[in-house]
């Protein structure tokens, strides 16, 4: 199965999971940008701002969707919901995408509701992993990650 795992990241969270999810399935990888600064207090304020507003920004991406079985979206939390690169990918590109599963990540709050949002945006269900970093210990974030990438095979 030809599978792209496609990330946004601010801090880099999401980039190590992304990583390390495509290490063990062999996947590419694709970082989203968009046109926003989102660095600093200022751009963490912002972002809050676009997460809880479910905005879109202009982004960037090099890799078709339509050219693999799976598309693997990973995320942080943005405000309870996901930062507004991957509502831009996820509305533009529903379409192309085969497949979907999803992987969240956030310090403390509930995913439930994102995964349901991005459900509705691309209109897929999907295999889900959810990372609550502060409820979780790296033991059980790996664990996590295991069983996720059996169910995908
Ligand atoms: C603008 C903004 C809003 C956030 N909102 C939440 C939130 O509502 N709940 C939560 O648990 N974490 C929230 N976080 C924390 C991130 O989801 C978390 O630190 C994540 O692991 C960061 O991933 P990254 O390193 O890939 O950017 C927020 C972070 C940012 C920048």
């Amino acid at each position: 199965m030809k599978t792209l795992v496609v990330y946004f990241t601010r801090t880099g969270y999401s980039k190590m999971l992304a990583e390390n999810i495509a290490g063990k399935i062999n996947a590419d990888t694709e970082q989203i940008k968009d046109d926003k600064n989102w660095s600093g207090i200022l751009g963490y304020l912002k972002g809050g701002l676009y997460g809880f507003s479910k905005k879109m920004t202009q982004i960037v991406y090099s890799k078709r969707p339509e050219n693999y079985d799976l598309v693997i979206i990973v995320a942080p939390i943005w405000a309870g919901s996901v930062p507004p690169a991957i509502n831009t990918y996820c509305k533009k590109l529903k379409d192309k995408i085969n497949n979907i599963a999803i992987v969240l990540n956030s310090e403390s709050s509930s995913l439930d509701s994102t995964f349901k949002h991005i459900e509705n945006l691309t209109k897929k269900s999907s295999a889900n992993l959810g990372v609550i970093k502060k409820k979780m210990t790296v033991h059980d974030i790996e664990n996590k990650i295991e069983k996720f990438v059996e169910e995908l095979k």
